[in-house]
């Protein structure tokens, strides 16, 4: 059964529509990354999928119920990580704690016990009775998440939780969310982060101008592209009609893209393709200065899907 459903969402700020029928499920222990430039409709979805904002269209279910007009079905087990930070700066990372865990009705002991937990699994135990105003911006992040996940909820909402974060806070970051998956947590993660996307995501949604242009795990999207893998061959002293000449006959099936002294060759793999290749220049192999292999990405997905670059922002 899948934790949540969105069935063909829509919203609109004025005549502008910024989420059009989107459609998604996320299943509990799964990561979910919704991948798309600025202003493609991530953090809107988010607010709806939080019942922060009402769908002008489709509908949302949690463990298979409709939330039309019943937020509350879904808010106890709801834990979100908004875009932006908001803690309180004069207090310290155990009393910013307590504050949220008293907004989830959390109180006594229970509250001492679970702040004491969420700390320790941020990694900001020894720094917790310090003012959050000395706090690094990965640290309020680290307590900003914690705040989400003091109420053990069963879906997680996270908007861009990674922006300005340092490494290594991004890493305890990364890991915090392994771990809540392993223990069958559902998480949706929005990022404009490919890398982040590949890394720690099962299945990626991509998003753009307020629509889902494609949705899979990392393998199914790699393959709506028409070729995997670049090569990038130097050919010692080539003029360019000599490369010209390679790349209309013995490489031809390469599709060779011809540059500077060098050929880029598009194929599927690049270590099925190196005994083809070789065997193509023949005694020309010899002439090889230097080779380069560019795996596509899901920035190569976004281009070939849009016509533009994930990154323009
Ligand atoms: N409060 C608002 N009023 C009017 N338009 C808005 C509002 N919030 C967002 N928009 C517009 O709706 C569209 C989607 O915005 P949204 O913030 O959901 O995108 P996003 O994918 O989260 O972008 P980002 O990566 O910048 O956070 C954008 O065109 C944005 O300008
Ligand atoms: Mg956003």
């Amino acid at each position: 059964m899948q934790i949540i459903t969105a069935e063909n969402l829509a919203y609109s700020y004025g005549q502008q529509r910024a989420v059009d029928g989107v459609s998604f499920s996320v299943g509990p222990g799964e990561v979910y990354g919704l991948l798309g430039p600025n202003g493609a409709g991530k953090t809107t979805l988010i607010g709806m999928l939080a019942s922060l904002l009402d769908p002008a269209g489709g509908r949302i279910l949690f463990n298979g119920e409709d939330l039309t007009g019943r937020p509350q079905l879904l808010r106890p087990q709801l834990g979100v990580v908004p875009q932006e930070v908001s803690l309180h700066d004069e207090l310290t990372g155990r009393e910013n704690l307590a504050f949220f865990g008293g907004l989830y009705g959390l109180a006594g002991n229970t509250l001492r016990q679970r702040v004491g937990e969420v700390l320790e699994r941020v990694g900001l135990l020894k720094d917790a009775d310090r003012r959050l105003g000395g706090y690094s911006g990965g640290m309020k992040r680290r307590i900003n998440i914690g705040a989400s996940l003091l109420h053990q909820p069963r879906l997680l909402l996270m908007d861009e939780p990674t922006v300005g974060v340092d490494p290594q806070s991004r890493n305890y970051i990364y890991e915090l969310i392994a771990g809540l998956a392993e223990q069958g947590t559902a998480i949706i993660y929005t990022t404009h982060y490919m890398e982040e996307a590949a890394r720690l995501c099962r299945r990626i949604g991509i998003m753009d101008h307020g629509r889902m242009i494609a949705e899979g795990t990392l393998a199914e999207l790699l393959e709506l592209l028409p070729v995997r893998d670049l090569i990038r061959i130097g050919i010692s002293g080539a003029e360019r009609a000599e490369l010209e000449a390679l790349a209309a006959g013995s490489l031809a099936d390469f599709a060779p893209l011809i540059g500077d002294g060098e050929l880029t060759l598009q194929v599927d793999n690049a270590g099925r393709s190196l005994a083809a290749i070789s065997a193509a220049f023949g005694p020309e192999a010899a002439r090889i200065s230097d080779l380069a292999v560019e795996r596509a990405s899901l920035e190569n997905v976004f281009l070939h899907l849009t016509g533009r670059s994930l990154r323009e922002d």
